[in-house]
């Protein structure tokens, strides 16, 4: 069988129990160093203790902030996969608490220029991560670029990181616009999950989305939902320079207990539910988007354009 006949198998099957699929939840922000980075990595302990499988795919271009923040050097990265012929499994590193990450490293940025074969070579692999993961966080860059436009399209399930600073809500909502006005996003099959990060009260937290919400809903007619609020804390930057997440260094730090917290408000019984769609439908979006991203998108770190309200 060949690969292009294997990923439109993997598509149709996506709806069927023999094949499982990952739940994909993509970690963004407007503005850099709110914390996506942070909520990645402390989730991810977190959904492990609860006895699920995580990978994180470090998607911020050139800033590799997860290997940094597990204190571990990836042998391999996702270029390796596109480039050198390696397995999937060859580019999971294995990080604390066997969380798994793969490195985007350039290959990311890199997928945009491929051809359509390669691409589905990619895809085809990248699918085997359903049945290796549970859940897939995705730590992208932050802003609006396409690259990062093009990944909050493909999520059924978006995490916005924002901070009590004007400038973050700003920012917040520069890219909630750019992404509403994105070609293929569809409002209907998103859901946006916001986390109020160094804050000082929860008030503080509930505050700021309220403030970020009114003018999305009023503006760009989208609903966000509320996942909770994380504190400024002293021993989540402690636990930055140790390189060790806050959720293992430090169990009873303010932060750790927000990040318990978010993430059982992200699996328990209220949670938003969305049915898990996988890899393979994930990266698919760029095949179909092909026509579109090369005369819209173009490179892959290009700005869209986006004016202030
Ligand atoms: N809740 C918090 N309390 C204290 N410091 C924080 C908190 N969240 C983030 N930081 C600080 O901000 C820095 C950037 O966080 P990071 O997760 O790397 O952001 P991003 O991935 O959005 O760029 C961290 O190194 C840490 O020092
Ligand atoms: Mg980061």
């Amino acid at each position: 069988m060949d690969q292009a006949q294997q990923l439109r198998n993997i598509i149709k099957n996506e709806n069927t129990p023999q094949r499982p699929l990952a739940r994909v939840i993509t970690v963004t922000s407007g503005k850099g160093g709110v914390g996506k980075s942070n909520v990645a990595i402390n989730l991810a302990i977190q959904f492990r203790k609860m006895g699920q499988r995580v990978i994180i795919l470090d998607a911020d271009f050139g800033l590799a902030n997860i290997e940094i923040m597990f204190g571990t050097v990836p042998k391999h990265n996702l270029s390796d996969l596109i480039y050198q012929g390696k397995n999937i499994k060859d580019v999971i590193t294995w990080g604390p608490m066997d969380v798994g990450f793969i490195s985007g490293g350039s290959g990311i940025s890199g997928m945009y220029n491929l051809s359509r074969d390669y691409l589905v070579y990619i895809i085809v692999n990248l699918a085997e991560l359903d049945a290796i993961a549970d859940t897939i966080i995705i730590d992208t860059g932050a802003g609006i670029s396409n690259a990062v436009m093009e990944f909050l399209v493909a999520s059924g399930e978006i995490i916005l990181v924002t901070t009590p600073e004007p400038t973050s809500i700003t920012d917040s909502y520069s890219l909630l616009k750019a992404l509403n006005q994105y070609p293929r996003f569809s409002k209907d099959n998103t859901v946006i999950k916001v986390v109020s990060n160094k804050v000082t009260t929860d008030e503080e937290g509930q505050q700021l989305f309220n403030k970020l919400n009114a003018v999305v809903a009023r503006y760009q007619k989208l609903p966000l939902t509320y996942l909770g609020a994380i504190p400024q804390d002293q021993y989540l930057a402690r636990s930055v320079m140790q390189q060790t997440p806050v959720s293992i260094q430090y169990p009873n730090a303010r932060s750790t207990k927000a990040f318990e917290s978010i993430a059982g408000a992200l699996s328990g019984k209220g949670a938003v539910e969305i049915k898990p769609r996988g890899m393979a439908a994930f990266f698919s979006h760029i095949i179909t988007g092909r026509k579109l991203s090369s005369t819209t998108a173009g490179g892959s770190n290009q700005t869209a354009s986006a004016n202030n309200t």
